[in-house]
């Protein structure tokens, strides 16, 4: 169906089958008024909820209120599906004051307390050129829809709505998205043109998702207990350098990778859905390289750690040298970032081949908060 339930034990949007089309925003909150960001996280519930459902942000709100007021949708979504629309809140560490990175840090909204300790900068990593201009954040909310137009709309709408509380810090718009979330979805290819979400967290695992994604009661003391049932998400805008890539050889690619690009099967297996085996050797070589991308992000290379991956595809032109400023927006969610992402990304940074290929130039982390109960508003077991 078109229409994903807003509301429930964990937010849309992080299982939700991965649709089509992402606009993924960032928020700075300007205010330190805890009741005036109190009071735009509730106007934002009601208006994601309907939006969700295919409605307008207000009842009336694009026509038919006024001819002498702005009207309070913009409109452009007016007869367009709900096209599987979810938006997902998360919190940034900078909404709960001083951490390590920032200790002077004020705690604007007293909710210094209930910061969970998972919430922590990311380290810095090798090879890491990040612009402060796409990270960081206090606020996400993650915009995802089979049809873009409906994407922006919420984004916009709800950028809109929260005028001198939060302005938007950055955003980034992906098509195609790079991971699939359900045995139910064929597996889409990323821009190098490899098969990308093969060996990933499914919906239909539950018990690895509460292992992997979903935060437990004994991770947190009584103060962050309202993450239960959340998830953290890491963000990385990683810019892929394809001119280089398309000069590399299809052996390179499939080595660097360590999968085949047609069927995305692991070298020496046939299947796509095959498992792995990095034992296999070629003469003295391993078939699967020592340095190869799903080596080191295997499981098996990282005592057993995974995380679900749910990123997208996008290209925001040219970047003035005449290179396609493309890649891949990462998205991952994880139950704790500390044991998960960051020695992921620790061992793709130290000896990942795909490096050659690939520049992190973004990144954020935020706290996602579980679903939001019948009567709720985003957040209110935090505030
Ligand atoms: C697997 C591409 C960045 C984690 C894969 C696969 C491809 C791929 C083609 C094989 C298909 C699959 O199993 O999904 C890329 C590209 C990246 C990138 C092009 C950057 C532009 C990352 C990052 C991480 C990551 C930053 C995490 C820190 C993984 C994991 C797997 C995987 C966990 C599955 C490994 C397995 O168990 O077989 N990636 N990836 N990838 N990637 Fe990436």
């Amino acid at each position: 169906s078109q229409v994903v339930a807003f509301r429930g034990d964990r937010q849309a949007g992080i299982i939700t089958a991965a649709q089509d089309r992402l606009h993924f925003a960032a928020f700075d909150v300007i205010t330190t008024d805890r009741s005036q960001l109190v009071a735009l996280l509730q106007q934002w519930t009601t208006a994601a909820e309907r939006m969700t459902r295919g409605e307008e942000t207000f009842e009336n709100g694009a026509v038919g209120l006024s001819d002498y007021r702005p009207p309070t949708d913009t409109g452009e979504a007016l007869g367009l599906a709900a096209s599987s629309l979810t938006l997902t809140i998360g919190f940034g560490p900078g909404l709960f004051g001083p951490d390590a990175e920032n200790p002077t840090r004020p705690d604007r909204f007293g909710i210094a307390a209930h910061r969970p300790a998972a919430l922590a900068p990311l380290p810095v990593f090798p090879l890491d050129e990040l612009e402060p201009a796409r990270s960081g954040g206090d606020i996400c909310i993650q915009a995802c829809a089979d049809d873009p137009q409906v994407a922006v709309h919420a984004i916009r709408n709800l950028a809109r709505m929260g005028f001198g509380v939060v302005s938007v810090r950055w955003s980034q718009l992906g098509f195609g998205r790079t991971s699939s979330t359900s045995v139910d979805q064929q597996t889409p290819r990323n821009m190098f043109g490899f098969k990308d979400g093969t060996a990933n967290l499914k919906a239909e695992e539950p018990e690895q998702l509460d292992t992997w994604v979903w935060v437990q009661p004994a991770d947190n003391p009584a103060a962050a207990q309202w993450m239960t049932g959340g998830s953290y998400l890491v963000a990385r805008r990683i810019r892929m350098h394809i001119e280089r890539w398309d000069r590399a050889s299809l052996f390179e690619q499939e080595r660097v990778i360590g999968r085949s690009k047609g069927e995305g099967a692991p070298l020496g297996q046939s299947g796509e859905f095959d498992a792995p085996n990095f034992d296999l050797t070629n003469g003295r070589s391993p078939v699967i390289a020592r340095d190869a991308h799903v080596r080191l992000a295997h499981a098996d290379n990282l005592d057993g750690v995974q995380i679900l991956r749910r990123g997208y595809n996008f290209t925001d032109g040219s970047d003035g040298f005449g290179h396609l400023d493309a890649g891949l927006f990462f998205i991952a969610f994880c139950r704790n970032p500390a044991d998960q992402f960051v020695p992921m990304q620790q061992a793709l940074a130290a000896k990942d081949a795909l490096g050659e290929y690939i520049t992190h130039n973004g990144s954020a982390l935020f706290a996602c908060p579980p679903g939001v109960a019948p009567g709720h508003w985003w957040g209110q077991t935090l505030f």
